[in-house]
């Protein structure tokens, strides 16, 4: 038995924050009847419906991929460019990217149909730590890193506490190497905070999603994430 609200972020439709709203609201059944108590228990085989449409239940499935550059971090795409979740082969259940990447950023990213999991691991409260190395134009200053690492303004708001480590400096090419950890997830942030500090992003790739990180992995290749993974994933965020 589980509560209602998990169940129905689980199925991948909504978030728990709406479908307890939904609840609220008198839109969920359950066995046909309106069921408006927040965290009623129900059964594996529970028939649930949201504004009179059946969800289904599905097993979770999890994937690590490493995007290559030139594939969308989309479901489906309207000018039909390879999707993420196009890479992923013999997959039948609806799973999708947790969080984007740019069309031509590269490295790690999750898929999967849990969306719960993928909703916990957006939000910015659980804080989950993504680590990127930008190649960027320009040899970058320590004052230009502190900045980073104190948090630039990028669309009228300042970003969070960022660590930041110069790579390398390379002065034939003219272009830095730097290792910039944060917890946000805005869109474009990475690029947006050294834009807002004067610099071009050449080159941009995840290496890292908490404790997960591309080990073993060529681009395009993906895995499964094992169950102490998935655990692992849901006990770093603030799961009630
Ligand atoms: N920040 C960016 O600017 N682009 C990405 O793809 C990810 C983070």
């Amino acid at each position: 038995m589980e509560r209602l609200q998990k169940v129905i972020a689980n199925s991948g439709v909504t978030s728990r924050r709406k479908a307890e709203e939904l609840i609220l609201a008198g839109k969920v059944k359950v066995d046909g009847k309106v069921v408006l108590e927040l965290g009623t228990k129900v059964s594996e085989k529970a028939k649930i419906e949201i504004d009179n449409v059946l969800i289904t239940r599905e097993d979770k499935v999890y994937y690590l991929l490493n995007k290559p550059r030139g594939v969308v971090t989309t479901t489906k795409d309207e000018h039909q460019r390879k999707t993420v979740v196009d890479l992923i082969e013999g997959e039948d259940k609806r799973i999708y990217p947790v969080g984007r990447l740019d069309y031509d950023t590269t490295g790690i990213i999750l898929l999967t149909n849990d969306g719960e999991l993928a909703n916990l691991l957006m939000h910015p409260k659980n804080e989950i730590e993504k680590v990127y190395i930008a190649k960027i134009e320009g040899i970058i200053s320590p004052v230009d890193l502190m900045k980073l690492k104190n948090g630039v303004i990028i669309d009228g708001v300042k970003t969070r506490k960022a660590k930041v480590k110069l790579k390398r400096n390379d002065k034939i090419n003219n272009s830095s190497i730097v290792e910039l950890t944060i917890h946000e997830g805005k869109n474009h942030q990475v690029k947006k905070m050294f834009e807002a500090i004067g610099y071009n992003v050449l080159k941009l790739k995840r290496e890292r999603i908490a404790f997960l990180d591309l080990t073993g992995l060529k681009s395009g290749k993906y895995r499964k994430l094992n169950p102490k993974e998935v655990k692992r994933l849901y006990s770093l965020t603030n799961n009630n």
